[in-house]
């Protein structure tokens, strides 16, 4: 599932358009045709995680957002060509689509991992844990479920830390403590360069708590 991703022909639909076109929250088990935990990905880029994470475990039904056209069709692609059913990309704005399609609770998992910077003051609404629509994803969780982040920026690591926290995620490590690296866990495709050159990769796993709303 390595191979590089410029040798496959860009697929003339988008990818995932009748679950972006969704205006309320579907029956998963007939858009998967599978029952299972529901997961969610944002900015999964090259797919390098949701591809291998889907390979892995077979009974997850995984949503991996991506508004680049090219990475969004080109891990498509992957997930078609690997007979991964249990992915679905969708190609489009995660931070618009995703308020409609899922129902509050309905989420096991959700997955964040080196989201874009924004270093621009103009840009940094772009951001995706913002206050308002990290309580969104909250609510989107079951009791319990998990929130995996991994940045390789320190600063936005500890604003993204402070803002989970503040939304009312629990930390189980205790406030503003980082999550050391599962070796059991893929590695996403940025992530991978940095298994190379030794660059620091900061963690959080986060907690719904079983009586947040
Ligand atoms: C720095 S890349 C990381 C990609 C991948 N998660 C990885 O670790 O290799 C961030 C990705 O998030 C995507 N992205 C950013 N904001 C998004 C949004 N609101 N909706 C969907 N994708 C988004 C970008 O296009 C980009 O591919």
């Amino acid at each position: 599932m390595g191979a590089p991703m410029s040798r496959i022909p860009l697929r003339p639909e988008k990818a995932g358009e009748e679950i972006a076109a969704l205006t309320a929250p579907p029956d998963w088990s007939v858009v998967f045709g599978s029952e299972g935990p529901l997961e969610l990905e944002i900015g999964c880029g090259a797919g390098g995680f949701a591809l291998e994470y889907c390979r892995r475990n077979p009974a997850v039904r995984y949503l991996a957002f991506e508004w680049r056209k090219k990475y969004a069709r080109e891990v498509a692609h992957r997930a078609m060509k690997h007979g991964l059913g249990n992915l679905k990309v969708v190609e489009g704005d995660a931070r618009i689509v995703v308020p409609k399609i899922f129902a509050p609770g309905s989420l096991a998992v959700i997955h964040l991992q080196f989201p874009d910077p924004w270093w621009k003051r103009a840009h940094f609404k772009r951001a995706i844990l913002l206050p308002d629509f990290t309580r969104l994803l909250l609510g989107l969780l079951e009791p319990g479920g998990r929130f995996d982040f991994r940045t390789d920026v320190e600063e936005r690591a500890q604003q993204g830390l402070a803002v989970l926290e503040a939304a009312g995620f629990h930390n189980p490590l205790g406030p503003g403590v980082f999550h050391p690296a599962d070796p059991d866990e893929p590695a996403s495709t940025r992530e991978r360069r940095y298994l190379v050159t030794g660059q620091p990769v900061f963690r959080a796993r986060l907690v719904k708590p079983a009586r947040t709303a």
